[in-house]
């Protein structure tokens, strides 16, 4: 044994029962051929190629001019935890104090304190599928028992009020779903949510992670709905959101929960032994976004509905492709079963890893294979590029699958 292999055996169990992100190995497989020189088109990647307003980064310089280099208090700052309630009344139409407000570091940090809060081993959550790659993973990591359903492509991958009736049992605990989604960018509708919603209405033990990290990218004329903003649920919701997509804040780290006192309570005694409080110059930041003008993320959203368009436009003329229109966040997530089990010269295909695989090195052009987002037919391509990028990597795309046979 090597000595690598013989020390990765004295990892704790949890951590070698974990599987590495998805979304984060391909975009270092990427990295690593463009570092060889190769000209990679990198669509593997979740986050905006947008800068952040410039009214933000300024809030950021003043911080760090104003003297906040300290420890901010656990739960974030009075002032953004108050931006946030301020934030919540206004677009998600839910009530909350700066009491059950809890900041964290990304919206990331914020889900995997909730499942740690609530879930003892054994429970089990129910996820919509396809889900984001690392919901399964901190279930696990809290010995929870995830229990997948399937929103089928028909029904534009959402999950229906009666698939999440049949699989309610005694021990599910959580339900968790995005929407917009990542990988689908499917959204549910006001309605939808409603009917779900009534479901659980006669679960009283069963909590609602409601990930909404990309709300303001949002193409449907309808807009957002909050499930946070049903008098009957409202307790029983744990509302998850952050600056990262809406505000083109990636790497700022700020995510937050909105939630009963209890929870918020609960999130704040973990992250006070594991984290403390979030970086105090990126909080003083994000009291600019959730306070400041919203023209920046319109413009965005924009920006990423048009390229929507573009790239469902031109996956839609590859042969074999299906493809659902996105209503929301900056991905496109075609089915490309049809390619499986046949093969190139050098490669047989037979599942969307290997697809994603195969592309990457014969094309240049870096995707996420479904299989990590609870959907094996499809890949994900992040639509968060130029136009032309867009464009050449498609060209790419269709060029390599017409070498399958
Ligand atoms: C669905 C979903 N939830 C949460 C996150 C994490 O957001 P943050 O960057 O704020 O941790 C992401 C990031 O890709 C995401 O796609």
């Amino acid at each position: 044994m090597s000595a690598v292999a013989e020390q990765t055996t004295r990892l704790a169990d949890r951590i070698n029962a974990l599987e590495e992100s998805s979304t984060l190995a391909m975009t270092k497989m990427a990295r690593e051929l463009a570092a060889q020189g190769h000209k990679v088109i990198s669509l593997s990647v979740g986050e905006p190629d947008f800068k952040t307003p410039a009214h933000i980064c300024e809030a950021a310089k003043k911080a760090i001019d104003d003297g906040f280099h300290g420890y901010s208090p656990v739960a974030g700052y009075p002032d953004l935890r108050k931006a946030i309630a301020d934030k919540l009344k206004r677009d998600n139409n839910i009530d909350w104090k700066p009491e059950n407000i809890v900041v964290s570091t990304g919206a990331k940090h914020s889900l995997a304190n909730v499942i740690q809060v609530l879930i003892n081993p054994g429970d089990e959550v129910v996820i919509f599928a396809p889900y984001w790659v690392s919901y399964s993973e901190m279930v696990k990591l809290a010995e929870g028992k995830s229990v997948i359903l399937d929103g089928a492509f028909e029904n534009d991958f959402k999950v229906t009020a009666e698939q999440l009736e049949a699989a309610i049992t005694p021990r599910t605990r959580i339900v968790m779903y995005a929407s917009p989604n990542n990988p689908t960018g499917a959204v549910y509708s006001e309605k939808e949510l409603r009917e779900i919603a009534a479901v659980l209405e006669k679960h009283e033990d069963v909590y609602v992670l409601a990930d909404e990290i990309y709300e303001y990218i949002n193409f449907t004329d309808e807009g957002h709905f909050s499930i946070g903003s049903i008098p009957e649920l409202k307790d029983r919701v744990i509302t998850v959101n952050g600056v990262a997509k809406g505000y083109a804040m990636t790497g700022w780290r700020i995510g937050f929960i909105a939630a009963a006192k209890w929870i918020a309570e609960g999130v704040e005694k973990l992250q006070g032994q594991v984290t403390s409080g979030t970086n105090s110059i990126a909080q003083k930041a994000a009291v600019a976004a959730f306070n400041g003008p919203m023209e920046p993320s319109i413009e965005m959203t924009k920006a990423y509905q048009r390229r929507r368009d573009l790239v469902v436009g031109l996956l839609k003329d590859i042969p074999g492709f299906k493809v659902n229109v996105p209503q929301g966040a900056f991905y496109a997530f075609p089915d490309v079963s049809y390619y499986f089990g046949k093969s190139d010269d050098t490669t047989t295909i037979n599942n969307s890893d290997d697809f994603s695989n195969w592309l990457l090195n014969k094309s240049f052009v870096s995707t996420v294979a479904g299989s990590g987002f609870g959907a094996p037919n499809c890949i994900r391509i992040s639509t968060a590029a130029a136009d032309e990028a867009l464009v050449e990597a498609v060209g790419r795309i269709k060029s390599a699958v017409a070498t399958l046979k």
